[in-house]
């Protein structure tokens, strides 16, 4: 019995220089968590710049199963929340997109109370949110775990100083949206400082919270009595970004990404200039090029913002892959992230990994073959390589690749690729 014989697959020729400009879509890592915010007044709120994703998607599902209602065109949507009654994030929803659970703390600031499905693990590994429950315990919730869900009630949350063991970028945010409503002053020490998390205050902040210390990693946070709807625009997706400034750099040619600030992908870019990639910085746009045959290795370690970016990992290594010398890439935020280097190796790549490290020894010509994408990011990866790998390169299960990015093999091939979707009858390539 052949498997998925009829599901969408992406089958990209390796070959052509990516040449061009390509406007990067809303973050989607934001995006998420400003639908659950707008949980936090009763009203309707307003975002600008929202990409048209599958997790947005699933976010609008959930809001719904709330009671909201949501609507979604020309990358606007709109969250009428004044018939929000259920307080459910139900198990289906948590297990397809584990964001469900951002409405936690708004639910509890709001109304008092969440019962939120565990979400289990991922592909990246064990997916904790000890740190989320740790944190509304220290404002006065009371938490219970049972039947797989978690409940968490508060008759009004207090403001109190909250030291996150780690600075996750989820128990921040679920922390920040439980605090603005909470009586008294709320610190966060130790929290997170990504981009989407200023975005996250910027947004609250128009709501009528009282926030200080955005982006770094000393967040205070004043609670207040009421918080209103409000209009925000959600900011370009650094991750999107990265992943065609490193399709240019790849193919050989020249690409300029739209609508991002420089500063959110720093150390990022300076990885790709230690690797001999030409990277030019406007005021909202970044331009790579370059020839790979110049390329060299370079060591990447992920860690939270400033830091290199977890999400852009993946795709790094398809990079590192082809550059010359032997590169060590070393992740440190998820435990199980090289998950798809089986995939890049049957593409020619030579990677050895070791725990959280992948020694990748590069100059290698890579060739196309059938691989399965087993998360987003690393979807993404792959069809990167396959823009330089020779002959065909088949992707399955783009399904991970549909739930962060927009339109994903028109912008590439607007810049060059020869890239399509299509349904192919098992057997796979010709
Ligand atoms: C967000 O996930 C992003 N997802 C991830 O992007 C991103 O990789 C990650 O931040 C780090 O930048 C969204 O924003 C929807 P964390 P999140 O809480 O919030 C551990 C993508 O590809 N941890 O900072 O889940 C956890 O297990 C996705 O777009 C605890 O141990 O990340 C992990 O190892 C993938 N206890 C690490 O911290 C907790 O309570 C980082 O998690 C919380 C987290």
């Amino acid at each position: 019995m052949p498997d998925h014989p009829a599901e969408p697959r992406l089958l990209v020729r390796g070959g052509p220089e990516l040449r061009g400009q390509v406007s990067v879509s809303g973050a989607k890592n934001s995006a998420l968590k400003l639908m659950a915010a707008s949980l936090l007044a009763s009203g309707v709120s307003v975002l600008h710049n929202v990409p048209d994703i599958q997790d947005v998607g699933t976010m609008k599902e959930v809001l719904e199963h709330l009671g909201a209602v949501v609507q979604f065109s020309d990358a606007t949507l709109t969250v009428d929340t004044r018939a929000v009654r259920s307080h459910v994030a139900p198990y289906e929803l948590v297990q397809r997109m584990r964001a469900s659970i951002q409405i936690m703390g708004p639910l509890v600031a709001r109304f008092g109370h969440a019962r939120v499905a565990m979400p289990g693990g991922c592909n990246l590994g064990p997916r904790k949110i000890d740190i989320h429950l740790r944190g509304l315990t220290d404002m006065g919730a009371v938490v219970d775990s049972e039947h797989g869900f978690v409940e968490v009630s508060a008759k009004k949350l207090k403001g109190a100083s909250v030291f996150l063991d780690y600075p996750s970028v989820g128990a921040t945010e679920n922390l920040l949206m439980a605090a603005v409503l909470a009586d008294g002053v709320t610190v966060l020490e130790n929290a997170a400082r990504e981009p989407e998390i200023v975005d996250l205050c910027k947004f609250l902040m128009s709501m009528g919270a009282e926030i200080e210390g955005a982006g770094s990693s000393t967040i205070r946070v004043t609670g207040v009595e009421e918080m209103v709807s409000a209009e925000h625009t959600v900011l370009g997706d650094r991750i999107e970004a990265g992943t065609f400034l490193i399709a240019g750099a790849l193919t050989g040619g020249e690409v300029e990404v739209n609508g991002i600030h420089p500063h959110v992908l720093e150390l990022f870019l300076s990885k790709l200039r230690s690797a001999g990639v030409q990277v030019q910085e406007g005021t909202r746009s970044i331009k790579a090029s370059g020839d790979p045959r110049t390329y060299r290795a370079v060591d990447v370690a992920t860690l939270p913002f400033p830091g290199f970016p977890t999400d852009l990992q993946a795709q790094m290594m398809t990079l590192l892959s082809v550059a010359d010398g032997v590169s060590l890439v070393t992740e440190n935020v998820f435990e199980q992230r090289f998950g798809f280097v089986d995939e890049l190796i049957r593409l020619g790549a030579d990677i050895r990994v070791d725990g959280n490290h992948a020694v990748v020894t590069g100059g290698r010509a890579l060739t196309g073959a059938i691989v399965r994408c087993p998360d987003l990011r690393a979807g993404a990866a792959l069809a990167l390589a396959g823009l330089v790998a020779e002959g065909c390169t088949e992707l399955r299960e783009i399904h991970h690749i549909d739930r962060g990015y927009e339109r994903f093999e028109e912008k590439l091939r607007s810049l060059g690729a020869d890239i399509e979707r299509s349904v192919v009858e098992d057997g796979g390539l010709v």
